[in-house]
């Protein structure tokens, strides 16, 4: 979905970029090293895609964003990351074919997008067997009014309705920690 106005200011302002370097590293402090065909979905800008290629700097890395203009930014800001592919894509309708990626990662993005259990299946489909879904995520439904003024027509879950339907579309969760946002590692079965 589009971003509002208030989210866009926010999420392309240095303040974003500097909670963004230090909150992101602890989900990729869960990731294997030995990933080698990555996808992102929800880049932004491409500060989260910067930190994933800082880890991973072996690994084919598509970096996906539904909105153009942050499709622009991250094209420009990453351009030096000779491993990066920067695209658009909307993650509860990607064009990828089935087992094309062995992780896929999304910072802050489901909240973004109405159609997040569908997003979720579509992490699904493009992970091979064996291949890991990271979630760095936040949990609004507890702050209907930060929901209503920043983010008015997307996804709206608990962190426990999310993780149930992750589960029901067929994912192991592996790991997760929560406080005011949550990190999760999922697997897809072999
Ligand atoms: C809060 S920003 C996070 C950006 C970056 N991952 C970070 O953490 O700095 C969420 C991003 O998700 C994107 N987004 C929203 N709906 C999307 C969808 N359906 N598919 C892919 N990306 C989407 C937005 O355009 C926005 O750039």
């Amino acid at each position: 979905m589009e971003m509002s106005l208030p989210e866009r200011i926010i999420v392309n302002s240095g303040i974003f970029d500097i909670w963004r370097k230090w909150t992101a590293r602890r989900l990729l402090g869960k990731a294997h090293h030995d990933h080698k065909r990555v996808l992102e979905i929800g880049c932004g800008k491409g500060t989260t895609t910067k930190i994933i290629a800082d880890y991973l700097p072996r690994a084919k890395i598509i970096a996906t964003d539904f909105d153009n203009a942050q499709v622009k930014r991250a094209k420009e800001n990453i351009r030096h990351l000779k491993n990066v592919k920067v695209a658009q894509a909307d993650a509860s309708q990607l064009s990828f074919k089935g087992n094309s990626f062995d992780a896929v990662f999304a910072f802050l993005t489901f909240h973004h997008i109405g159609a997040w259990k569908k997003a979720q299946k579509e992490c699904f489909r493009v992970l091979m067997p064996d291949g890991y879904l990271y979630i760095d995520e936040l949990e609004l439904k507890p702050f209907p009014r930060l929901q209503h003024f920043f983010l008015p027509t997307n996804g709206i879950f608990s962190r426990t309705e999310f993780v149930e339907a992750l589960k029901r579309t067929g994912f192991v969760v592996i790991y997760l920690r929560s406080r005011y946002k949550f990190v999760l590692v999922a697997r897809k079965p072999r």
